[in-house]
């Protein structure tokens, strides 16, 4: 049985937590559902917890390390990003962090492909036509009609994990694909996408001979009819490429009228008052967004303007929201079984003690600090 250590959850991460208590740790989690107050997380880390379970509402500050100088000895976030965390100070007072990539891959590539489906046939308006009792008559086009989306063409704006996830799901119907990423090209990928599309053409399974490859985003955005936002946050600075605002009316001027945007990254990607008014002028056909520049999303938001309903859907960070990703205690699956075990690699020393080696740490380098 290891060392007794000490553990404060910032919220419940489910049955997971048992496998920590198995153990032997004492476990503390903040009952309730909204985010602890700061000066909560600053006192328990003062009181000489080893390890601090955080989510993407909570911030992770030099405040914090500081409280957690003598004892703190990992952060283990239940989320794949990390904007909430600094990872200087991080590093600076030595505390490894991990996350829970991969094990959120395709259920939020999943949701994004849900939410241009639901955005382009127009699934909300179709069900208040029949729940509000204004559904009279079947006509082939009145009152609207949706788009398909087997056959088109998307942009997939970023291809790390989740962007392949979502290209693999596309390639299923028909699509035509545009890959960017400034940053991370992955051609065999796409090159093994495209002899599956060739297979399927040949033996028949799809009529049309689809296509996929990598442009400059430019042509990214003016030739798609779906553009599909899978890039980190990048601040300006942060890299030779930021994401900030990458879509902003200049951009968003670059696609179709008939193009649909759909974001399951990180809210600051999109400049919403530039969207709301791409909305509202008719430069784009719609928007689906799980993620916001702030969130919760804001009460007076230009995004939800009655005028552009029809065409903005708006889901509450919800991509990763299923049973399996977010609770299951295997780590190969759960988001929070990934999260336990971070927090135990690090504190019972597995790798031999060593965090470059552990596989859910992030900032590595505090190895070798
Ligand atoms: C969700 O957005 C996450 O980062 O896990």
């Amino acid at each position: 049985m290891p060392k007794k250590f000490r553990v404060f959850a910032t919220c419940d991460i489910g049955d997971a937590i048992d496998l920590l208590r198995q153990r032997g740790y004492e476990v503390e989690i903040y009952p309730k559902p909204e985010a602890p107050p700061k000066s909560l997380i600053v006192e328990k880390v003062k009181s000489g917890i080893d390890g601090l379970i955080t989510t993407l509402r909570d911030s992770i500050d030099a405040e914090v390390f500081e409280a957690g100088k003598e004892k703190l000895r990992v952060v283990a976030q239940i989320a794949v990003g990390f904007d909430n965390i600094s990872r200087a100070d991080a590093n600076r007072y030595k505390i490894p962090f991990t996350n829970t990539a991969e094990v959120l891959t395709e259920a939020t590539a999943e949701f994004a492909f849900f939410m241009m489906g639901a955005l382009a046939r127009k699934l909300w308006t179709a069900e208040h036509l029949t729940r509000d009792n204004k559904w009279s008559y079947w006509h082939p086009y009145l009152p609207f009609l949706g788009d398909e989306v087997t056959g088109k063409t998307i942009a997939i704006i970023g291809t790390g994990r989740i962007g392949l996830a979502m290209i693999k799901k596309c390639a299923g119907f028909d699509m035509n694909i545009l890959c960017y990423d400034p940053a991370y090209q992955n051609h065999d990928y796409v090159k093994a996408i495209q002899e599956n599309m060739d297979l399927r053409h040949v033996r028949g399974i799809s009529k049309t001979k689809n296509w996929i490859k990598y442009v400059g985003v430019d042509e990214a955005l003016s030739q798609a009819d779906f553009v599909s936002v899978h890039v980190p946050l990048i601040r300006e600075g942060e890299s030779a490429a930021p994401t900030y605002h990458l879509f902003n009316e200049r951009t968003l001027r670059r696609m179709k009228p008939t193009a649909f945007l759909v974001n399951t990254s990180r809210g600051p990607v999109v400049e919403e008052a530039a969207l709301a008014k791409a909305l509202r002028e008719k430069w784009i056909a719609g928007a689906a967004l799980d993620v916001y520049e702030k969130e919760p999303l804001s009460a007076d938001s230009p995004l939800r303007d009655p005028a552009i309903e029809d065409r903005c859907r708006l889901y509450p960070h919800f991509a990763s929201a299923g049973r399996i990703t977010r609770l299951s205690s295997d780590p190969e699956k759960g988001m929070a079984g990934r999260t336990v075990q971070g927090l135990i690699d690090v504190l019972e020393g597995n790798y031999g003690g060593d965090v470059t080696k552990m596989p859910y740490v992030v900032n590595k380098e505090v190895g070798s600090l």
